[in-house]
């Protein structure tokens, strides 16, 4: 988009007709957090809450992302916040491939005007969908990669779905909640030595 603000950006989403999902939305959830975050961090697509609300990750997976967040020693309010999708899927299915390509030029807006220093994509779908790969989640997570959006090369930190992690409850060691304690903590480095 020429000429881009975050206030077009935000109303240029919020009347998107881009793909089918504007037929069932009741919100668009464009994403939130300060527009000078050096964090973007990259969901899948907006479930029931966040459909309701129009707020990204307030969901149960949502909500215990934050706490995991929180216990390596990450403000919530200090990342920006959005999805691959900003419409949610129905029932929670994952976003299709034509509802990716139709809307990740919105987060390419979005890392056009934030310019972050890190992004961390949640789960495979966005984590795909930004490093053009069809590695899974398990291969991808534990170490930072180059990705590409928008024509900005980008440090990307893959990090498990919190869905799969309420499935997955145990802490041990090697098990999906500490390997993300670790990612988290590992991002929290990365920001603190780069910045
Ligand atoms: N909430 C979101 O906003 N995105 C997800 O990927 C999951 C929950």
């Amino acid at each position: 988009m020429a000429d881009l603000s975050w206030l077009k950006l935000k109303e240029a989403v919020g009347r998107c007709r881009k793909c089918p999902l504007w037929e069932t939305r009741n919100n668009v959830v464009f994403g939130e957090g300060p527009e000078d975050s050096s964090v973007l961090l990259v969901g899948e697509a907006p479930g029931a809450e966040e459909d309701s609300s129009g707020r990204p990750f307030v969901g149960r997976s949502g909500r215990f992302l934050t706490d995991l967040m929180a216990e390596a020693g990450l403000k919530r309010e200090d990342l920006f916040i959005s999805n691959v999708v900003h419409c949610r899927p129905p029932g929670n299915r994952n976003p299709k491939k034509g509802e990716i390509k139709a809307c990740l030029h919105w987060l390419e807006d979005i890392v056009g005007l934030l310019r972050p220093q890190v992004v961390v994509t949640v789960g495979n779908v966005p984590s795909q969908a930004i490093m053009d790969t069809k590695e899974g989640i398990s291969t991808l997570r534990g170490r930072f990669h180059r990705g590409s959006l928008g024509g900005m090369d980008l440090a990307v930190r893959p990090i498990f779905h919190p869905a799969y992690l309420l499935r997955n409850r145990s802490r041990e060691e090697g098990r999906p909640v500490a390997s993300t304690l670790e990612d988290l903590r590992a991002l929290v480095d990365f920001v603190r030595t780069t910045s």
